[in-house]
């Protein structure tokens, strides 16, 4: 489904759908098994560095039987898309949802790229997420110095949406990608003014490592929208690490990764459960 099939209900009972990056077959399966004892609608990830690695086609036909499979709304979305083509090449292939990040750009080349997105995607009932502000950290090939990190300009973000009409609205609040150093320091007032001022849901992204209680009140003030990707991999590396330093011998790689697959499973329900996702499907 596009995310605006989410729009409705989560803006009635304030909550967010998350979204969980893929990274290979077990990632699938675990967020897959999540959503469904969840009972959690759920947004399935994929990067540019992760359709690198997957291949387009795999990731499509696996997300496709996973979607299938678990009888629960999925949204596969593309995840910081850095051009027009690789949107089309996405929408081309399959996907429900496609995020826009424009963020490098200049606002109003922003604007002006993503409004093209918008209009193609929504032609054919792909939603669209855009980006306002600088997200600091590291995700596959997108790096930001912390330096380089600007925090979205409320004023801006709601022209943004204004102007573009974008289904979800990533907006720089503070958070980061990637592993905090310190406490994330997130701008509750930049997410307020945001989300009062526009009809869309505001999207937090760098979810890892973010406390609960600043997640729930990220909700509560109109974040519809949490992505996770780097606890999950935590959790999988260090399942892996501890398996192999258990058994040094061990060669059969499904009695590594299925413990693995467990433990982003475990990660993922623990999100749904905070998100106040569960059950909303
Ligand atoms: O776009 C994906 C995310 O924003 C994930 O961030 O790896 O810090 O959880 P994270
Ligand atoms: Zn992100």
């Amino acid at each position: 489904v596009p995310m605006t099939a989410f729009t409705e209900d989560v803006k009635k009972h304030k909550y967010a759908v998350g979204q969980f990056n893929l990274n290979n077959l077990e990632f699938t399966q675990a967020i897959t098994e999540a959503a469904m004892e969840e009972k959690s609608p759920v947004i399935f990830g994929v990067s540019e560095g992760a359709l690198k690695y997957m291949g387009l086609d795999y990731t499509v036909a696996i997300a496709k039987v996973a979607a299938e499979r678990s009888g629960v709304p999925v949204a596969l979305h593309l995840d910081h898309g850095s051009n027009f083509d690789i949107v089309m090449k996405c929408i081309r292939a399959g996907f429900s949802s496609v995020m826009f990040d424009g963020s490098h750009h200049s606002f109003e080349d922003n604007i002006r790229l993503t409004k093209q997105v918008v209009e193609a995607a929504h032609a054919v009932g792909v939603s669209v997420e855009g980006e306002l502000g600088t997200i600091g950290g590291v995700e596959d090939d997108l790096s930001v110095d912390e330096e380089d990190a600007t925090l979205a300009n409320p004023d801006e973000a709601i022209r943004f949406w204004e102007e573009t009409k974008v289904d979800y609205v990533a907006i720089a609040v503070g958070t980061a990608h990637g592993m905090y150093k310190g406490e994330p320091k997130i701008r509750f007032d930049i997410i307020e003014k945001v989300a009062s001022n526009i009809g869309a849901p505001i999207v937090l992204h760098g979810g890892s490592g973010v406390p609960d209680e600043a997640i729930v009140k990220s909700i509560s003030l109109g974040v519809g929208k949490i992505n996770v990707n780097t606890e999950s991999q935590v959790a999988c590396t260090e399942t892996v690490r501890k398996v192999l330093a258990a058994k040094p011998n061990e060669i059969d790689p499904r009695k590594y990764l299925g413990p693995a697959r467990d433990a982003i499973k475990e990660v993922v329900r623990g999100k749904m459960r905070l998100f106040g996702s569960s059950n909303r499907a």
